[in-house]
């Protein structure tokens, strides 16, 4: 007689404390169907973060300009808040006086004209949510606008330059506005005043401008293209209204160059977005969308609802959000204050051009940008490297795990292709020399794949 008794293989792996996921050699994970039956909740957790140790490392990913590093307080807080939907105003009434607060420190820093504590804006999941309603809010104006004036109100449309983010061609499609994209140059990256007064007509409902462009990081000159408006205005013409799309810089110029007037300073400029979740140092879920004032923001846009008990009025696309981020966004302006806010921004943008001065010094590539504006630059292979692309110079950095990414560059200069890094805060100067040594290996090994082809082609040829 056996002194134990035959146990099933899951009794088993119990029974020595192994994890059934490695105690069980046959284990079914279903991955396209709801599986039948449970799990324990930490054989689940375990199958789900084994998975993602095949993504990539967030804070080596230099693709994203999104937050990938944050105090452990903050986290804390999120954790805390986690279970807060935005919306539930009249239940959440201490969360929705935070966003009112950040709502209403983000005016003051932009210079809105008011600053009586009545800021019109509100938080959104991100750039590309607050880019969806200020569009909407230029639209409906414009709209009104010909409206009252007796005149059409079809084939409206939005110029800005062909280095937009895709976040305005959606917006463009999903409401039926015409872009018109004015195409970038050798030597004119993003959007300028004359091209862009150049596309203008009485169908514009508006322009927008770029603080931070998602290519190279360059600032567009709006105070440029406000006094084209302006002057086109003045002319008879009519009168476009702006909105910057600040989603990185409009956390950066501010502090680091207050005396660039690209923000509600300018009269012409009627909104701004930008992402909390950028150089806002919050973690993903977090946008804003500010007006110049009420008139900016047409009525029609805000719904009052009152079936959560009170009544409120919101103006998003989505109506249950996390109150999470929001609570993150005021923790980091009351935890960095201005001072906290310019010292980070401006160590990490002096890491990145510490970088992009070390990429500058390796003979094959050539930068596009230095991080002059927001911690961004590109770079390219210099004219005469032929042997190895840029793509290839991506694919050999990830063998290190940095995600450096490569990609060409909008109408008409697609056949510009480049890498792009973005620095953030938690990317250390000892980091961009780690990054700079492997961008030196990764192209000693590429220039050497590439000699003994060359060779044999050359043979080859004779
Ligand atoms: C200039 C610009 N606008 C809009 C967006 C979209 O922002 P989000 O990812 O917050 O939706 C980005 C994202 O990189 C951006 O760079």
């Amino acid at each position: 007689m056996p002194l134990r008794r035959r146990v099933s293989p899951e009794e088993r792996a119990a029974e020595l404390s192994v994890n059934p996921v490695y105690g069980i050699g046959d284990l079914e994970i279903c991955r396209y169907e709801l599986p039948h039956g449970e799990l324990p909740p930490g054989v689940a957790a375990q199958i789900v973060r084994d998975e993602l140790m095949l993504d990539g490392n967030a804070r080596l990913n230099l693709a994203t300009f999104v937050t990938t590093w944050m105090e452990p307080d903050q986290r804390a807080l999120i954790a805390d808040t986690l279970d807060k939907n935005i919306v539930d105003r009249d239940e959440y009434p201490q969360t929705a006086e935070i966003e009112r607060r950040c709502i209403n420190i983000l005016a003051r820093l932009w210079n809105a004209p008011e600053d009586d504590g009545n800021a019109v804006g509100t938080s959104t999941t991100g750039s590309s949510e607050a880019a969806m309603l200020g569009g909407l809010a230029l639209k409906h104006r414009w709209r009104a606008r010909r409206e009252a004036a007796g005149l059409p109100t079809d084939r409206p449309n939005l110029v800005m330059g062909a280095n937009v983010q895709v976040c305005w061609e959606k917006f463009c499609r999903y409401f039926d506005v015409e872009p018109r994209l004015v195409p970038v140059e050798p030597r004119r990256h993003h959007l300028t005043a004359q091209p862009a007064l150049a596309q203008c007509d009485e169908r514009t409902i508006g322009v927008v401008a770029i603080l931070g462009s998602t290519f190279d990081g360059s600032y567009e000159p709006v105070g440029d293209i406000a006094t084209a408006l302006d002057g086109l205005a003045a002319s008879g013409g009519p009168d476009v209204p702006i909105h910057v799309d600040a989603a990185s810089g409009g956390f950066v110029a501010p502090f680091l160059e207050p005396g660039l007037e690209w923000d509600f300073r300018l009269p012409r400029v009627a909104s701004i977005n930008a992402s909390g979740h950028k150089y806002g140092h919050v973690p993903p879920g977090v946008g804003w969308a500010l007006w110049r004032d009420e008139d900016s923001l047409p009525r029609d846009l805000v719904f009052s609802v009152d079936y959560l008990g009170g009544s409120d009025s919101t103006f998003s696309l989505n109506f249950s959000r996390p109150g999470a981020p929001v609570v993150a966004q005021y923790f980091n302006f009351l935890r960095l204050g201005h001072e906290g806010y310019e010292r980070v921004q401006r160590v990490t943008r002096d890491v990145a051009r510490f970088v992009a001065d070390g990429v500058d010094a390796l003979a094959p590539f050539e930068l596009l940008s230095r991080a002059e504006h927001i911690p961004v630059f590109a770079f390219k292979l210099r004219d005469g490297v032929t042997n190895y692309t840029v793509y290839d110079v991506s694919r050999t950095l990830r063998e290190h795990g940095w995600l450096v990414p490569a990609y060409h560059f909008p109408p008409e200069l697609e056949d510009l292709h480049v890498l792009r890094i973005v620095v953030r805060n938690g990317f250390s100067r000892d980091l961009g020399e780690l990054l700079l040594r492997h961008l030196r290996d990764a192209v000693a090994e590429l220039e050497q794949q590439a000699a003994p082809r060359a060779k044999v082609d050359a043979s080859f040829h004779h």
